[in-house]
């Protein structure tokens, strides 16, 4: 029996997760709603509230799990990508935790573990999982990427964003539109009220299968400042529009490579994994392409779509398999893809 800890501290939700022979025992997530008043993660902040959570987050994950410290096989962590700060106070901790109970530590990179929530069990007899190679569409406030999985452990990126994530389009144009933050669970919520086709927002040229989303966000306030200047209350009157707009020109520049990148490779297994999986958009545009071009889809749980302990855990479990260990020297790294 492989009894794995996993937790997760790279932006500002405190996490932890126990997962046995692959299946998920306890997730735990502590949110960090200090950030809400500033419009965007302060990094100063989600380090202190990190280290407030992580103890009792950590203890709660155990309990739930009804398992005792002494049962765990191997501690996984998030390496990176994310805020230093706060990944440290994750490390640090793992580190401090595997040496008194004298089990391996295990470092995990944050994107590879999304993909791999794919993988949790919800059971033993969960059978639901991609099956290789498959394409994951990984989409999350920090990154955008078109990923080939060979296997659990074999990965290429084949495409990525040249500057902003979509995550961060959703967030930066629900601010100018005075939505708070996260923007993109509200954006979300607006735009099923609304009509996606009232406005047209240009979509970036960009060769292969790369993305970019600093150029709507630019065309997205430019447009707003030339409405504002000959109706100041052109937001309020059609937020929900704008955010259906918004959402159907960030879904279509994202399904237009995604499709063409399972055309060219002949891959209808096809998954969704990041916080903007969680969009409720992008998850009908999946079921449609399923019904279409006959993809086989995967859509996480939303537990699993944020940040989350479980998917370190259950990457964790198969390091411990290969027998990929780390040692106490490990810091975390804040951009660096390995
Ligand atoms: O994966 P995640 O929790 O954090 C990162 O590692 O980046 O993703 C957070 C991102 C934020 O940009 C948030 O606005 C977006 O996911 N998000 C959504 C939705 N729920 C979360 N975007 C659009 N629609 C949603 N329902």
């Amino acid at each position: 029996m492989i009894t794995i800890l996993g937790i997760e501290s790279s932006c500002d939700d405190t996490s932890a997760a126990v997962i046995r022979d692959g299946v998920i025992l306890s997730n735990v997530i502590a949110n960090q709603s200090v950030h809400e008043r500033y419009g965007g993660v302060i990094p100063e902040l989600a380090s202190r509230a990190h280290q407030q959570n992580i103890i009792p987050v950590v203890h709660d994950a155990l309990q739930q799990a009804g398992i005792a410290r002494e049962e765990l096989s191997a501690v996984a962590f998030t390496r990176g990508p994310g805020l230093l700060g706060s990944l440290l106070v994750g490390t640090s901790f793992a580190k401090g935790f595997a040496s008194a109970l004298h089990i391996p530590l295990i470092e995990v990179n944050h994107l590879q573990a999304h993909v791999l929530a794919h993988f949790i069990k919800e059971d033993a007899e969960d059978l639901n999982q991609p099956r290789f190679p498959f394409l994951c569409l990984l989409v999350s406030g920090g990154n955008s990427q078109i990923i080939v999985v060979k296997s659990v452990y074999e990965m290429d990126i084949i495409g990525q964003t040249i500057d902003d994530a979509a995550g961060e389009a959703f967030d930066k144009c629900a601010k100018v539109m005075g939505l708070g933050y996260p923007g993109g669970p509200v954006v979300d919520k607006l735009a099923s009220q609304g009509n996606a086709d009232a406005f047209t927002f240009s979509k970036p040229h960009i060769a292969g299968y790369d993305y970019s989303f600093s150029g709507l966000k630019t065309s997205f306030l430019y447009f707003l400042r030339d409405r504002l200047a000959t109706d100041p209350d052109f937001i309020e009157k059609n937020k929900a529009d704008l955010c259906a707009s918004l959402q159907k020109t960030i879904i279509d520049i994202l399904m237009n490579k995604l499709r063409r990148a399972a055309n060219d490779l002949h891959i209808k297994e096809v998954a969704v994994a990041g916080g903007v999986s969680a969009n409720s958009g992008l998850r009908r545009s999946f079921e449609e392409h399923r019904d279409r071009y006959g993809w086989k889809i995967h859509i996480p749980k939303f537990s699993y779509t944020t940040d989350n302990a479980a998917m370190v855990a259950i990457t964790g479990y198969y390091k411990y398999l290969k027998g990929e260990f780390c040692g106490y020297e490990a810091t975390p790294y804040a951009r660096v893809y390995r």
